[in-house]
C-alpha cells in the first residue's frame, strides 16, 4: 500500500457505544482515517424494530458510501444483529459488525449470561450465535434501559445507577452484547463477580484482517472525524479514552 494515501474506515453506532471499539481500531491502524457516524438523540436503537433500524441504517449508509470507505464498521450489536445482511447485499465495501463474544465465555463452562438490548436479544442472529457457540447454560437477557442510562450519564457513571438496571442472577461468565455496556464493564464485573467479555479486541483484529492493513507507520497525520448526533460529546468521550491511555488528544 502507498504510505502516503490514507485509507478511510467509517464507524456507525447509535451513540457513544462504539467509541471504545473506535479507540481500539485507531490504536491498531495509525495509517487509516476514521469517521464516526452517530445518532445520539435517537438512542436507544435497542427499542426499535428491524424495519425501523434498516431505514435508519439506509439513511446513514447513503452518507457513508459517499466517502468511499475501504470498510464500514457497525460498532453496535443491535445494528449488526438486525441490518448487516441487508447492508452487505447493498454495498460493495467491506462491512464488519460486532457480535457478543459468546464462544470464549461459554468455553469457561458454567452459566454464561449474555446481556443485550431488547432488539438484539430477540434477534434471529443472536439465536443462531447461541446455538452455534453457547451451551445449554447460556442465557440471553434483555436490559431495556441500560444503554440509554449509560448514554445519558456517561460523564458521571454511577455504580448504583448501573447495578439497579442489571438482572439480579448468578453467573459464571457475562457477555456484553451492547457496545454501550463496555463503558460500565468494571461495574458489571464487580456486580457479577465473574469474567466479563466485550468482543472489542476480537472485532478490531477482524477489521485489520479484513482490510489487510496493519500497524505500520504512515507519513501523514491520521484524521478522526465525527458526524451526526452529538459530535461534541462523541469527540470529548473519544479524547478521554485517548487521554486515559496516555496518547495525546489533539485529534
Ligand atoms: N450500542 C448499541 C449496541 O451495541 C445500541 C444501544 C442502543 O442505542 O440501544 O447494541
Amino acid at each position: 500500500m502507498d504510505k502516503n494515501i490514507n485509507r478511510s474506515v467509517c464507524f456507525f453506532d447509535s451513540g457513544i457505544g462504539g467509541l471504545s471499539l473506535l479507540y481500539e481500531c485507531v490504536r491498531r491502524l495509525p495509517c487509516v482515517d476514521f469517521t464516526y457516524f452517530a445518532d445520539n438523540y435517537r438512542v436507544p436503537y435497542g427499542a426499535l424494530t428491524k424495519a425501523e433500524l434498516i431505514n435508519i441504517a439506509d439513511e446513514k449508509f447513503s452518507e457513508i458510501s459517499k466517502l468511499e470507505p475501504v470498510a464500514a464498521v457497525l460498532a453496535c450489536n443491535t445494528l449488526t444483529a438486525q441490518c448487516i445482511d441487508y447492508l452487505r447485499l447493498k454495498y460493495s465495501f467491506e462491512i464488519i459488525g460486532i457480535q457478543p463474544a459468546i464462544k470464549p465465555a461459554a468455553a469457561l463452562g458454567g452459566k454464561c449470561v449474555v446481556l443485550a438490548t431488547p432488539s438484539t436479544a430477540g434477534s434471529e442472529s443472536l439465536k443462531s450465535l447461541v446455538e452455534k457457540y453457547g451451551s445449554e447454560n447460556t442465557e440471553v437477557i434483555a436490559c431495556p434501559d441500560l444503554a440509554y442510562y449509560i448514554e445519558n450519564n456517561i460523564n458521571e457513571l454511577n455504580s448504583d445507577g448501573v447495578k439497579r438496571l442489571l438482572p439480579d442472577l448468578k453467573a459464571d461468565s457475562v457477555v456484553l452484547g451492547c457496545t454501550h455496556y463496555v463503558f460500565a464493564e468494571e461495574i458489571i464485573k464487580d456486580f457479577y463477580n465473574c469474567p466479563v467479555f466485550d468482543g472489542i479486541e476480537g472485532t478490531a483484529a477482524h477489521l485489520c484482517e479484513k482490510i489487510g492493513i496493519f500497524d505500520h507507520r504512515c507519513e501523514r497525520i491520521q484524521k478522526i472525524s465525527f458526524s451526526g448526533g452529538d459530535t461534541v460529546k462523541n469527540r470529548l468521550i473519544f479524547n478521554k479514552l485517548l487521554m486515559q491511555s496516555g496518547v495525546n488528544s489533539q485529534k
